[in-house]
């Protein structure tokens, strides 16, 4: 399973993301070689000074010393201090310099995938958001990309980085002394070894529960705070809270354990070097070796313990997290290839069929079923939405109007038929066709800015064309409400639009898609939230449009479609009538029932 998800990991970065990780791992062995000839450096020294006669008489060094004019002790422990002193500086400010290189690499990873991540969400087919989770989605962007990014793939540099450093330590240390280096490997590899494997599953386990109370406490705040009018009167705050404490708890459990694993390992390591030292020491000088011998061997390998320890520490570490954060991986990389894969769909050639001049849509014996569903929402549907008229579709609840409407917006792609407007299959040509359409849904959606910017949704202030919003605004007979702000257009209507009201909301609905010029306006259910009067207004700034405008709309109110071109009546998916509000009541029994 790691293994899989180090694959997925890799399939996850860029070519040069790739390039950069190389580059990477290569300063890492240049470090890791520098913290082995620290590790060396100190044992030489105090070798050197300790008998200076050895290294001047040495056929190695000798030579080197006598032409550097370095005679004496003196000149050996000024000129080795100066020298030390050097490799250090060397070494401590390229491990700087690598780990600020490091961090820029994680972060620009970080950013490029949550991008391309969220990027994928906002453009994956409608039907996938349908079966997601927002919480879940909200997870992925942000908090998974992170992980992927800062733990995994630091973790991997580490893991690697780490045993090039205990690998270059033994091998130092086999050097000096194979026989107490390999009994030492093999006792602390098999320490180490061990306690990772007894804690494999659990590291695993808590990995997944830390990952599924992220989601769960963004789902607890989402849905408390999205739904905090009806859960305040319904007096439920309490589960909410509830919700996301228990996730909470559940988050802290992993994490707690995490930590405590990464901490617990080092008392491990720590007393199994320490307590080996110092065994070998005394075995020495049962032996009888000489004091200096001893010490030369405690120098050193005390030396490559203090750098071992860490080095196997964070080796450990990287490996557990690694274990722990795997499954994060397997979350991004399944939403990417799945979103890559749709985006490809299109541009399949469909055989051009003309829609009669008159006709903006045509629907032809178009079927749906949604995901996971049993019987088709929409049958064999045929039916023309005429150029100009304003048409509308009535029908009981779940008969089937929204997805229709779905449908003609590009949303959702009939399983069987075709859904036809000039120029072809609207599914031949997605963009185009909606940046035709305005689309105005049963909730208005604002974000927290002003009002002009909510009915120029997405369009940077720079480039809003004042005139055209001031034409939308007039359409959309949102004037008063306009005149009525202390700042006109400039206004902040907050967050979720809590400073003006329902029937504004829709006519801010309505501006919004009026601003992007469309030739045929789609509305769903438009005025289901608003009382009497201010349907009046709806119906009469729907009027005034009428003529340049296709209007497609959904009602449940009569007075709403009553002044509608044509009508279709909707039953169970299936056309079940159609002509104008007074043929209908004339001669449609369903229709008299509605009515
Ligand atoms: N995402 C979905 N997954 C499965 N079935 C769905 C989904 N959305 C809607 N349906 C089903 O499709 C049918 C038609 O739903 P639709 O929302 O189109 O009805 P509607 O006519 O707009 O109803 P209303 O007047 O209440 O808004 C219903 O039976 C509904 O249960
Ligand atoms: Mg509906």
């Amino acid at each position: 399973m790691l293994r899989a998800s180090l694959g997925r990991t890799m399939e996850l970065l860029s070519a040069r993301d790739k390039a950069r990780m190389a580059v990477l791992f290569l300063m890492m062995l240049v470090s890791a070689a520098l913290e082995v000839v620290g590790v060396g450096v100190i044992p030489a020294f105090v070798v050197v000074v300790a008998t200076p006669a050895k290294a001047l008489e040495s056929p190695l060094l000798g030579p080197v010393l006598s032409a550097l004019h370095i005679q004496s002790s003196g000149d050996l422990l000024v000129y080795g201090a100066v020298l030390l002193i050097l490799i250090f500086l060397v070494k401590n400010a390229y491990s700087v310099y690598y780990n600020l290189e490091f961090a820029r690499f994680v972060h620009k990873v970080f950013n490029d995938l949550g991008e391309k991540v969220f990027s994928g969400y906002m453009r994956a087919p409608y039907t996938f958001h349908l079966g997601r989770n927002s919480a879940e989605l909200v997870r992925n962007a942000t908090q998974e990309a992170y992980i992927v990014s800062k733990e995994v793939l630091e973790s991997l540099l580490r893991l690697v980085m780490n045993a090039v450093l205990i690998l270059g330590i033994a091998a130092l240390l086999f050097w000096a002394d194979p026989r107490v280096t390999t009994f030492a490997l093999v006792f602390l590899g098999s320490v180490a070894g061990l306690s990772l494997r007894v804690l494999r599953q659990r590291v695993t386990y808590h990995g997944m529960q830390s990952r599924k109370a992220r989601k769960a406490m963004i789902q607890a705040v989402q849905e408390g705070l999205g739904g905090l009018k009806d859960i305040r009167i319904l007096g439920r705050e309490g589960w909410f809270v509830d919700a996301f404490t228990a996730a909470g708890r559940a988050y802290a459990r992993g994490q707690i354990f995490k930590q405590v694993m990464a901490t617990a390992v080092k008392p491990v390591i720590e007393t199994c070097a320490v307590t080996g030292l110092l065994v070998m020491a005394l075995v020495f000088h049962a032996q009888g070796r000489n004091t200096a011998e001893i010490v030369s061997f405690l120098s050193l390998f005390g030396i490559a313990a203090i750098r071992l320890m860490p080095a196997l520490n964070e080796f450990m570490f990287a490996w557990n997290t690694l274990r722990f954060s795997a499954g994060s991986v397997e979350r991004i990389h399944a939403d990417l290839t799945l979103n890559q894969a749709s985006s490809g769909t299109d541009g399949e050639s469909m055989p051009a069929e003309e829609t009669p001049a008159d006709v903006a849509i045509a629907f032809r014996d178009v079927s749906y079923t949604y995901p996971g569903a049993a019987t088709p929402s929409v049958r064999d549907l045929s039916l023309d939405i005429r150029r100009g008229e304003v048409t509308g579709f009535v029908g009981p609840s779940g008969s089937g109007k929204t997805t229709i409407v779905d449908l003609l917006l590009g949303l959702l792609e009939p399983q069987s038929g075709r859904i036809l407007a000039e120029g072809g299959d609207i599914f031949a040509g997605l963009p185009a066709w909606r940046s035709r359409i305005g689309y105005v849904p049963q909730n208005i959606f604002l974000t927290d800015s002003t009002l002009g910017q909510n009915i120029a949704l997405g369009i940077p202030e720079s480039e809003v064309d004042a005139g055209r919003l001031e034409a939308a605004i007039r359409d959309a007979q949102l004037e008063d409400l306009v005149r009525s702000l202390p700042s006109g257009i400039h206004t902040r209507v907050g967050e979720r639009g809590v400073r003006i009201s329902g029937g504004q909301r829709q006519r801010v609905g309505i501006a919004r898609a009026l601003y992007a010029s469309p030739s045929i306006l789609v509305l769903d259910e438009a005025t289901s939230a608003l009382d009497n009067a201010t349907e009046r207004d709806f119906v009469e700034a729907i009027e005034g449009l009428r003529g340049n405008l296709t209007i497609v709309m959904v009602a449940h109110r009569m007075t709403t479609v009553r002044a509608c071109d044509r009508l279709f009546l909707i039953e169970k998916g299936r056309l079940a009538g159609e002509g104008t509000y007074q043929e209908l009541l004339a001669h449609n029994a369903g229709f008299q029932q509605i009515v």
